[in-house]
């Protein structure tokens, strides 16, 4: 999930960094000095230092007993806090639903649930890492005693002076000082690792293969051309699409409608290859889209989509986003094609109005119209419109129908529609159900045939639906 994910990319990117930089150089300080004191006990008495060294694994006991038991809650901790991240994200984006289903209450309870996850996870790995602490300062401190100990039956022996004594009491207590630092980095070496988990969980997702086939390109006058497809999204699920064929012509624009569900965007992800076909072939320009790359593909089109993406800006920019470096003649031309002209000389700051994050600012429809103007200045070979302008009025709708086949006049593209009165016009219609092509032809031979596309059209008229 999206809030997930930036959890992953803020919180635990954040203590990675956060233990880099303070704890590390902290740790060096640590081995550094432990090493140094123990030269220093070692030029003084042999026997003596021995004994203090005995602390040593008897901390490595203690850190590997506990450790890993906090460890399981630091990660516990991390993914609630990433689940939080999600919940946060998710209620603050549907904000209106939630008020407007009277949600506050159950939202506030989940998040009141979550948030109590956390504080468990995160108490208990505090609580047992914890106990590190104490228990080495305990073990330290017998080591203390026992080299106060013998070192005073040793002076009583005269086998050693006592200043040396008083010097290796005090190297025993410093000797203990780094060792206690490092276990007290445990602590957040052990929070640090679970953030590590979290990220590489991410970088080892496999990557997208670009599998190329090296299949001959052909010659054919179709701009694209699909060729007995076959698809499913899920290759245990039934087929959901089993043969699809659809030749189209450059400057051919091609309305594609038919019932919620049908595939008509599951083509179009096809097209892009956001996904890749089991069987048959897609071909651009007589080339296999599998073989070429992603990128390269994906630079021929551009697609406007019924959800709106805008960014916190000014209309102008936002527009502008479609192409590099264009001319203030190019972007109005393009907006008055997508009929954004009309609306933004009546907003008082015009085309300079900011758009907030959320584009509240402006109506929903507008929104749309915003990104269709985006796409006709982007000028693409193949422009797609997936429910572009669902809503939009259909005069509207109708319009910018027309202002694509005069400006994109040479423009192969695909318009999925709803409203099929607007597509009335267009040249070529396919009609697709469940998962495959049912009709195709223009409004008038299809009306004739009296099939599926006639009662598609004819149900939005009269309000009788045919089953
Ligand atoms: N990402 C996906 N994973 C699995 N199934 C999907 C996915 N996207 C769409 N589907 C299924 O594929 C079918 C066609 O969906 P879609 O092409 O989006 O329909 P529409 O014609 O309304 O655009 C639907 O039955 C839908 O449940
Ligand atoms: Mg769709």
């Amino acid at each position: 999930s999206n809030g997930d994910i930036m959890s992953r990319a803020t919180n635990d990117m954040d203590n990675i960094s956060s233990t880099l930089q303070q704890n590390l150089t902290q740790l060096i300080t640590s081995i550094a000095t432990f090493f140094s004191i123990l030269w220093m006990m070692i030029s003084i008495s042999i026997p003596l230092t021995l004994w203090v060294l005995i602390i040593v694994p008897v901390s490595v006991v203690i850190i590997g007993i506990v450790a890993p038991r906090s460890q399981k809650y630091f990660s516990d901790q991390q993914r609630h806090l990433g689940l939080l991240n999600n919940q946060i994200e998710e209620t603050y984006a549907g904000y209106t639903i939630v008020r407007a289903y009277n949600h506050e209450d159950k939202e506030r309870q989940s998040f009141a649930a979550e948030n109590d996850q956390i504080y468990k996870a995160s108490w208990k790995a505090q609580f047992i890492s914890g106990m590190i602490m104490p228990l080495m300062t305990f073990i330290n401190n017998l080591g203390y005693i026992g080299i106060a100990i013998l070192g005073g039956i040793k002076v009583a022996n005269g086998k050693i002076p006592i200043g040396d004594i008083q010097a290796f009491l005090q190297y025993t207590d410093q000797f203990s000082q780094p060792i206690s630092q490092i276990t007290t980095l445990t602590n957040q070496i052990q929070s640090t690792i679970a953030s590590a988990e979290r990220i590489f969980q991410v970088l080892d997702e496999p990557e997208m293969k670009n599998n190329k086939q090296n299949l001959p390109v052909k010659k054919e006058k179709e701009i694209i051309n699909f060729d007995h497809v076959q698809f499913g999204y899920n290759p245990n699920d039934e087929l959901l699409m089993t043969d699809y064929n659809l030749p189209v012509k450059k400057g051919e624009i091609v309305a594609i409608v038919g019932p919620t569900g049908a595939g008509k965007t599951t083509m179009i992800n096809l097209l892009e290859r956001f996904y890749d076909i089991k069987a048959g072939s897609i071909r651009f320009n007589g080339q296999d889209t599998r073989d070429m790359s992603r990128e390269k593909l994906r630079s021929h089109f551009a697609m406007v989509l019924q959800d709106t993406w805008l960014f916190t800006g000014t209309i102008y920019d936002n527009i502008a986003y479609g192409k590099e470096n264009p001319s203030k003649d190019e972007v109005i031309k393009a907006s008055k094609a997508a009929h954004v002209d009309t609306f933004v000389k009546q907003l008082p700051k015009g085309y300079k109005t900011i758009l907030n994050e959320e584009a509240s600012n402006i109506s929903q429809g507008q929104r749309q119209l915003i990104t269709i103007a985006r796409a006709f200045l982007a000028n693409p070979e193949i422009l797609i419109l997936d429910e572009a302008t669902s809503s939009v009025d259909s005069r509207t709708e109708v319009q910018i129908q027309h202002a694509m086949e005069t400006l994109l006049k040479g423009r192969t593209s695909f318009v999925v529609a709803h409203r099929l009165s607007t597509i009335r016009d267009a040249q070529h219609i396919v009609v697709m159900n469940h998962g495959s092509i049912v009709e195709t032809g223009n409004h008038d031979s299809l009306m004739k045939k009296n099939g599926f596309y006639a009662d598609l059209y004819n149900s939005q008229f009269s309000g009788k639906v045919v089953i």
